[in-house]
């Protein structure tokens, strides 16, 4: 198989690559793509060094799989065209999400959707993919009414220069410098809260982030009927996005039902001790492909809504573990025809 990694010397790309390392991704040539400016720049892959790749027409024909992350505008014009070329595209950014056509999966909730698909699967935005796997068995077993979401989300989720952002502004500070001024955020986040995670389109309330929580979770659970709200927050932890979930559900579930019903889950680790301190941290689990679940309690002020605390590694369950879980699954059922070009 080759396979294109579009976006290969950012956050998400390079993690794509030492998740396929990890796994023994059965690819047979791996080529990286980025953009102009990184051309000719070498990246090593499984003990080989590749040449990373400027996107053009020539150089993007005969791969049977291409996973993206190198932004929406990048995706919006060079998806289709490896589609049209007969390559399989899985996307991580939020052009192709919300369009009918095009499956939004995450590996432990939905991969029914991958059937059909017409050569684009999109991967869904970091806080809502973690979010949905702890939700899946719950609404499996007991339905969801309603949800009421505050994240608390780590810079690494908006790239490599906001990670420098953080890095910057935190050593000017602890040095007893003034930080440099903010660029990628519209605030100081070293040492801050932000109560906005991407941007607020004119005459919105809510961010596109919060937006993309609502509309994501409830395609990607098939059900147009729950109630979602949500506060998008950022935080200045470098990895890893931590959300407070209430869950209203529409037949009664008792916390210790949701905590062993979670222990089961694929994709979930429950650590929820907290007399002991156990609890998810986001520390914890950068690094990991598991989502981390606990604080699992009951809200006292609904009897059929509970309160979960869920973290996990944006960069990895958020994007590249499941970009690549995607294509082990679109490989494992032979889904990867090139005649399912859109
Ligand atoms: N970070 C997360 O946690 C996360 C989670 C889910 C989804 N996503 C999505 O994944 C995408 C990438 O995010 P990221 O955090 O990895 O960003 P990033 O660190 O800023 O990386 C962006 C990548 O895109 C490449 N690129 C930029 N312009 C290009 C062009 N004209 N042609 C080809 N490649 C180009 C960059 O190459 P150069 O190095 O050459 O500039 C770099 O490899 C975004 O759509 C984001 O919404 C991110």
């Amino acid at each position: 198989m080759r396979v294109a990694v579009v976006g290969a010397t950012g956050a998400v790309g390079s993690t794509i690559l030492r998740v396929m390392e990890e796994r023994t991704f059965a690819a047979d040539e791996v080529v990286p793509f980025a953009s102009e400016r990184s051309a000719g720049r070498t990246i090593e892959h499984s003990g080989s060094s590749l040449s990373v790749q400027a996107l053009s027409e020539e150089a993007i024909q005969g791969f049977d799989l291409a996973l993206f992350s190198a932004g929406s505008g990048i995706s919006e014009e060079w998806a289709p065209r490896f589609a049209s070329a007969g390559t399989t595209v899985v996307d991580n950014s939020s052009f192709w999400r919300m369009k009918e056509d095009v499956p939004l999966v995450v590996a432990e909730v939905n991969p029914e959707a991958l059937e059909g698909h017409r050569g684009i699967v999109a991967n869904p935005n970091c806080s809502t993919m973690q979010m949905v796997v702890a939700l899946k068995p719950i609404l499996d077993r007991a339905g969801i009414e309603r949800l009421v979401i505050s994240t608390y989300q780590s810079v690494s989720g908006t790239g490599q220069q906001a990670v420098e952002e953080l890095r910057d502004q935190a050593h000017a500070i602890l040095h007893g410098q003034n930080p440099p001024p903010a660029s990628v955020y519209p605030h100081q986040i070293a040492f801050n809260v932000v109560p906005q995670v991407e941007a607020f389109r004119e005459g919105d309330d809510h961010t596109t982030e919060e937006r993309k929580m609502m509309a994501e979770t409830r395609k990607i659970l098939g059900r147009e009927d729950i109630g979602i709200s949500a506060t998008c927050v950022r935080v200045p932890v470098y990895v890893g996005h931590s959300e407070s979930v209430n869950v209203q559900t529409r037949e009664p579930l008792s916390a210790e039902e949701c905590r062993d019903l979670l222990a089961g889950a694929p994709g979930v680790v429950v650590l929820d001790a907290p007399g002991d301190g156990i609890y998810p941290l986001a520390i914890d689990a950068a690094g990991r492909d598991d989502v981390l679940v606990g604080r699992i309690r009951r809200d006292p002020s609904h009897e059929r809504c509970l309160n979960l605390w869920v973290v996990g590694d944006n960069l990895r369950k958020g994007a590249a573990t499941n970009a690549v879980q995607v294509a082990e699954l679109l490989s494992l059922r032979g889904l990867m025809a090139p005649a399912r070009a859109a």
